[in-house]
């Protein structure tokens, strides 16, 4: 089969958009289709499967603005509503939440922004997450476009974790089936001496659940292993040791580079990802490079996971189903 029949047929073109897939496991470029322009239904069906299917999608050159943002989430499910914002997030559209620059975050806690995440680092995937995992009900899907963005820096990654489960051997995989783990806001922060602003922030914030380690995705069937580098704080019922060696493995399998897609922004891009079939990489190679980077964000509602025993995640502190 020559190349371009093989690609070809594995492009999906329904309801005038192709579906292009750029990476082994995940991700795909959607092309034909004008976000800002209000897709019909048969577009949003589309975008809806493969979102479903490849987990993150992209969308170049788009024109949307923060009201035609929103609007493009309602179509797929509930914009979540923000109680907490950042202050660049425009005051009249509470669905949005706008990053619109990384240095400000460590010096809202008296910190070089540097520090901040320093401290923050307990293993070297830390960074590796999905958007409020800690809540009980972590959001369906997020919808990221980007405003302004570094001439170079600044990717995103993203990792499939239906794959990472499907990859791990059998044995292993019905060990996990099991097991349930502790997710919390902050895991393994480490202090600075003294009155530190960010462990008051950490204590009035608190955020903790106990989510299954493998999550039946409430669409698709497919089983998640449903681990990260930030949330995860224990594996209950096993000793410190044991969940400390277990989860470095897991979080290891969930990020190896076969399940990953890298996405290099442009002005206009849009990401649309599965929050609860992936995790992600906020960029790290940026913080020391002095261009501005404006993202706006719109989370759409999830709903409380569920193991493969049919038990639901329950919440510790800080979160409760619908409520933000
Ligand atoms: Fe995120």
């Amino acid at each position: 089969m020559t190349t371009d029949r093989a690609l070809a047929e594995r492009t999906a073109r329904t309801a005038g958009i192709e579906v292009r897939p750029v990476a082994g496991h995940i991700g795909a470029e959607i092309h034909g289709v004008d976000l800002a322009g209000g897709p019909d239904d048969a577009a949003v069906a589309a975008i809806r499967a493969a979102v479903l299917r490849w987990k993150v999608v992209f969308f170049r050159g788009q024109r949307l603005d923060h009201a035609g943002h929103v609007a493009l989430a309602r179509r797929f499910g509930e914009p979540v509503v923000l109680p907490r914002r950042g202050k660049a997030s425009p005051p009249e559209f509470p669905e949005i939440e706008t990053t619109a620059d990384r240095l400000e975050l460590g010096g809202r806690f008296g910190m070089e922004h540097d520090e901040w995440l320093r401290r923050r680092r307990h293993t070297l995937l830390r960074g590796w997450h999905c958007d409020h995992g800690a809540r009980v009900d972590p959001p369906a899907a997020t919808i990221l476009r980007a405003e302004t963005v570094p001439p170079y820096g600044g990717d995103t990654t993203w990792s499939n974790l239906a794959a990472a489960y499907a990859g791990l051997s059998a044995p292993m995989r019905s060990f996990v089936d099991g097991l349930r783990a502790e997710h919390r806001l902050g895991v393994g922060y480490q202090p600075r001496p003294g009155d530190d602003a960010y462990v008051r922030h950490l204590l009035d914030h608190q955020i903790a659940s106990e989510h299954p380690l493998v999550r039946v995705h409430p669409v698709t069937g497919e089983r998640i292993l449903f681990v990260n580098g930030y949330y995860v704080e224990q594996i209950t019922g096993l000793s410190r040791a044991e969940s400390r060696a277990v989860l470095e493995m897991l979080v290891e399998e969930a990020t190896r580079p076969e399940y990953t897609v890298r996405f290099r922004w442009e002005p206009g891009s849009v990401a649309f990802w599965d929050n609860r079939a992936t995790i992600h990489l906020a960029p790290s190679d940026n913080a020391h490079l002095d261009f501005p980077r404006v993202m706006h964000r719109v989370m759409i509602a999830g709903e409380v996971p569920v193991g493969p025993d049919g038990r639901p995640s329950r919440p510790l502190t800080g979160s409760a189903p619908g409520r933000w």
